[in-house]
């Protein structure tokens, strides 16, 4: 298997979008599980590029550093929504808008890394780089969090920031 970074970040992107679809097409019987497998595909995958791919392409790549900075918050607006929807049931009138507006977000957010600044990263970076990036991405995997950040959880981080 493929240790260069920016192949393995693209097959998880491929496995979101094959959840994104299922929701799409799910029954009410497989709609929770679907958007449970989605939230615990993002925690992860949000995790990694997070601990990993971001601070790494920050670093070396300097011109780049806006769109780091732009996808780090689009990073904290998918969780402030997986966290949200990790509290709701599923027979919430909320739970179906939310999920599909935390789609909507996480798939224009996708589209903006694979076609804007992945591209460049391959361009400026060589190939034993990525490959380096990408071992340190899959031993990310291993200790990520599975489950989104619990609401209290995050409340108990704005207080400590605000206090
Ligand atoms: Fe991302
Ligand atoms: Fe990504």
């Amino acid at each position: 298997m493929s240790t260069d970074a920016i192949v393995l970040l693209k097959e998880d992107h491929k496995q979101i979008r094959r959840l994104f679809r299922a929701f799409h097409n799910a029954d009410k019987a497989t709609r929770a599980e679907t958007v449970n497998q989605i939230l615990e595909a993002l925690t992860v995958h949000t995790y990694i590029e997070n601990e990993v791919m971001y601070p790494e392409v920050r670093r070396l790549v300097p011109d780049l550093e806006g769109d780091i900075l732009e996808s780090f918050e689009e990073h904290h607006v998918a969780d402030l929504l997986c966290a949200e929807l990790a509290g709701l049931s599923p027979d919430d009138e909320r739970f179906d808008a939310k999920t599909t507006v935390l789609i909507e977000s996480v798939t224009h957010h996708i589209e903006d890394e694979e076609n804007d600044w992945f591209p460049k990263v391959r361009e400026a970076l060589g190939r034993k780089e990525l490959q380096e990036i990408g071992v340190r991405l899959t031993e990310a995997r291993d200790k990520a969090p599975r489950r989104p950040e619990t609401p209290s959880a995050l409340k108990t981080v704005a207080d400590a920031v605000l206090s």
